[in-house]
């Protein structure tokens, strides 16, 4: 057998819940083509699922294998290797003892912690570690240093958003709770980029000026990795899960564009994993894109350009392109159907658009964090986010823990950007509809698994649909989907859907 033929046996036994038979599969494709990254790919979805209530070596040296790998997705297994160590931690977590843990350095290092449970932990080893550094003899052990390191680590990625303690001097300890005074390498490589960057025109819009200043202070997302994943033809994949799209052909490389692009997570998935893709990331913060520009930078991602910009402004660019992907972004304009017709403006016929808006239903809870933090007039700074987080996880708001399972509540950017936003529309089926009038797209349909790790499909909702409404094969029939959003309310996480210009 080959390892693509392995790989899709994984795929089968995963798609069917066979995750056991699915994760052997998938390390037979490994053994047999180290690196494959469809397998890679299979192997890491299964590692970011697997829980078990003790300790498994063998979960553990297959997690220390995906980190060894750096072709792994380091995101994706945390969510595993948080799992393990919570359920090996030991009674007695001295800094001497966790110091050998070669899973705790590797996770402290390359995985963003999203586990409550896991981060007072930590939170109390980083104070055993501060005092055994702060023990005048004998001087540190080397692990003791590389254990300091990974925490210090750790909290760079979550951008400090655990709480400080004054008491702990600058220096090594002091790097695992505040920015020490010298800047990082990074920081300084990316202030460099950001004053070169081209500009499509100044930024005047009021609401986009204070978009602007919130991510050029909390670059959304700080991020570390970019995973090995196979290529992918986008245009076929997408005529394969919406057959009833014009089939329309483009000539040469897909002029990709990529509003709001962030610090680059996206844009440079997209930049490597699709078939001769030629980027262009527009953002409207400086440093976020500065931050992706160090990472193209690092990865040899040469096919991709970096424009300041409102996507207001991008028929301005007197570009044309053949596919859009934007993804938590126009909901933060002031107009999200302005916004969605620049960027239709600039599309040539047949052009597919990916995307990703906030859904009334599914932020529920965020509106209450939103109306709580105004009631406490906490502010969106990292004061602010700590002490809503000290009262979310154990304080007077208890009753918002669920914010906790949300992936954006674990860093300050992230979580600035779940509940302290300046600027949020949240939709509905009836605001969708008129967002989409107009505006020169045709939805396509849904998509339910975007951005997930694994291809295998959550087929829930389709399902649901297509027994309801056997007669439409397209499953794209908002005032259906309407009619089912009414029966289940939290039928979706959020609008995902793809559209393509008329
Ligand atoms: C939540 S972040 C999403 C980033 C990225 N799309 C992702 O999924 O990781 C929203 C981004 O949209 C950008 N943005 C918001 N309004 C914009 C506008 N009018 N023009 C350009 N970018 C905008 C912000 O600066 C920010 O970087």
């Amino acid at each position: 057998m080959t390892a693509a033929r392995f790989t899709s046996t994984g795929d089968e036994l995963f798609a069917s819940g066979r995750l056991d038979e699915a994760m052997s599969a998938y390390r037979q494709a490994l053994a047999h083509t180290p690196g494959f990254p469809a397998a890679r790919m299979g192997l890491d979805a299964i590692l970011e699922r697997a829980r078990t209530r003790d300790p498994n070596p063998s979960l553990r040296g297959l997690l220390l294998d995906a980190y060894a790998d750096d072709g792994a997705n380091w995101e994706a297994i945390g969510w595993g290797a948080a799992n393990q160590l919570v359920v090996g931690w030991p009674a007695t977590a001295t800094p001497e003892a966790m110091a050998g843990d070669a899973l705790l350095l590797a996770f402290l290092t390359k995985s963003l912690n999203r586990d409550a449970a896991l981060e007072r932990k930590l939170i109390a080893l980083r104070a055993a570690t501060a005092q055994a550094l702060a023990q005048p003899s004998p001087s540190p052990s080397p692990p003791l240093v590389e254990l300091a390191a990974a925490l210090a680590e750790q909290v760079w990625l979550n951008e400090y958003i655990w709480p400080d303690d004054p008491a702990v001097p600058d220096g090594l300890a002091g790097a695992m709770y505040r920015p020490q005074p010298a800047p990082r390498a990074e920081t300084i490589e990316e202030q460099r980029l950001a004053s070169a960057l081209p500009e499509i025109a100044p930024i005047v819009d009021s609401v986009s000026l204070s978009v602007a200043a919130m991510y050029e202070t909390n670059p959304y997302p700080r991020w570390t990795h970019l995973p090995r994943r196979p290529k992918v033809d986008v245009r076929a994949a997408l005529m394969r899960d919406f057959p009833h799209a014009r089939a329309v052909a483009f000539e040469g490389p897909l002029a990709v564009l990529m509003p709001g692009a962030g610090t680059g997570q996206h844009p440079l998935s997209v930049a490597s994993w699709y078939d001769k893709a030629e980027v262009t990331a527009v953002d409207l913060s400086r440093p976020s894109l500065a931050y992706g520009k160090r990472m193209a930078a690092r990865y040899g991602i040469d096919n991709i350009e970096f424009m300041r910009g409102d996507i207001l402004d991008l028929p301005k660019l007197g570009r044309r392109f053949d596919h859009v992907e934007c993804v938590g972004v126009l909901h933060h304009m002031a107009d999200p159907k302005a916004g969605l017709q620049a960027i239709s403006s600039v599309l040539r016929p047949g052009a597919f658009v990916r995307l990703g808006l906030y859904g009334e239903g599914a932020r529920r809870i965020v509106v209450k964090a939103r109306q709580e933090i105004a009631a406490a007039k906490l502010p969106a700074t990292l004061e602010g986010l700590r002490e809503f987080r000290r009262r979310v996880m154990g304080g007077s708001l208890r009753r918002l823990a669920k914010l906790t399972e949300w992936e954006d509540f674990w860093s300050a950017s992230l979580l600035r950007d779940l509940c302290f936003h300046v600027q949020e529309h949240r939709f509905t089926m009836p605001l969708l509809r008129r967002f989409l009038e107009g505006s020169g797209l045709t939805l396509l349909g849904f998509e339910f698994n975007a951005g997930a790790s694994q291809r295998a499909t959550d087929a829930g909702p389709l399902a649901f649909y297509r027994a309801r409404f056997p007669g439409d094969r397209t499953l794209s029939n908002l005032a259906n989907w309407e009619q089912l959003e009414r029966e289940k309310s939290n039928l979706f996480p959020g609008y995902a859907f793809v559209c393509q210009k008329d």
